[in-house]
């Protein structure tokens, strides 16, 4: 029978059409459902916690100034990557992220690790004019980032959506959006002592941009970039075994 049907399909282009597609349909959907159920997909890493209002901020102008067209952010498991960004990047490390910022483009350095690496007072002149650290950095600047204030009214709205996508903010930190926003930029701070006890004692606080006078673009940015890829500590992290 199959003979025959073998035979009708191969002379039959529509027919032939039909069966290819229902049999790559079934090799997709062996590879597709299985990331639906994305607790089994992504490793439980120790250390983990969703963006602080600020940083999630801050990733907005990130994706908003289109960084990720020439910056990635995924360490990839080659020993020439490893060497110079740190260790690769785990499936976990971008599993609060929505959209994730994985790239595909290097004009410049991946960033999945940057984090900690340079001062606050490096990041805001570097952003102010990458030509001051790098002569030859074909990086556009973006001074405007530091004189514009930042805009967050509907930061409240902001978490409750990304609850909606399965970032777990709770109650509390979404009651408190507003406030955490600003204390961490106030450093020893009654505010910042709180927003530590709700995101944990990684968070870096501190005035980024080095004015008082209002909360900026460059606040939230520098934010972001300080807390990027230094949540788990790969002191103690140990692969899950296959
Ligand atoms: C046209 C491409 C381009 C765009 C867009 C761009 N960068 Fe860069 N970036 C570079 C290049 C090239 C370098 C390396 C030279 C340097 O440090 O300036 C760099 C370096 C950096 C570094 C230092 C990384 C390290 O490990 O030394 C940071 C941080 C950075 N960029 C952040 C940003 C941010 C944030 C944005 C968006 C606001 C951005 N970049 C937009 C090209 C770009």
């Amino acid at each position: 029978m199959f003979n025959k049907l073998h035979k009708k399909a191969e002379k039959n282009s529509i027919l032939l059409l039909v069966f290819v597609l229902i049999t790559i349909s079934i090799g997709g959907l062996v590879e597709i459902v299985p990331l639906f159920f994305i607790n089994n997909t992504i490793e439980k890493v120790d250390g983990m916690r969703p963006y602080t209002p600020l940083e999630q901020m801050g990733r907005n102008i990130y994706i908003r100034e289109g960084c990720y067209g020439c910056h990635s952010q995924m360490i990839r498991p080659f020993r020439d990557e490893t060497e110079r960004y740190g260790h690769y990047s785990l499936a976990a490390e971008s599993m609060y992220d929505h959209p994730f910022q994985w790239g595909s483009k290097r004009t410049g350095p991946d960033l999945a690790r940057v984090g900690g690496r340079y001062s606050n007072e490096w990041h805001l002149e570097h952003l102010i004019n990458p030509r001051t650290y790098v002569p030859e950095s074909i990086m556009p600047a973006y001074p405007f980032l530091a004189k514009k204030e930042l805009k967050a009214d509907d930061i409240e709205e902001h978490l409750k959506a990304l609850r909606m996508v399965g970032v777990p903010y709770t109650d509390e930190q979404i009651a408190n959006a507003k406030q955490d926003l600003l204390a961490q930029t106030m450093p020893d701070s009654a505010e910042a002592e709180f927003l530590i006890k709700r995101y944990g004692n990684k968070v870096p606080v501190a005035n980024f941009d080095n004015n008082e006078e209002k909360l900026t673009e460059m606040d939230a940015l520098i934010a972001y970039l300080q807390m990027l890829g230094t949540l788990v500590d790969f002191q103690t992290y140990k692969p899950m075994p296959r």
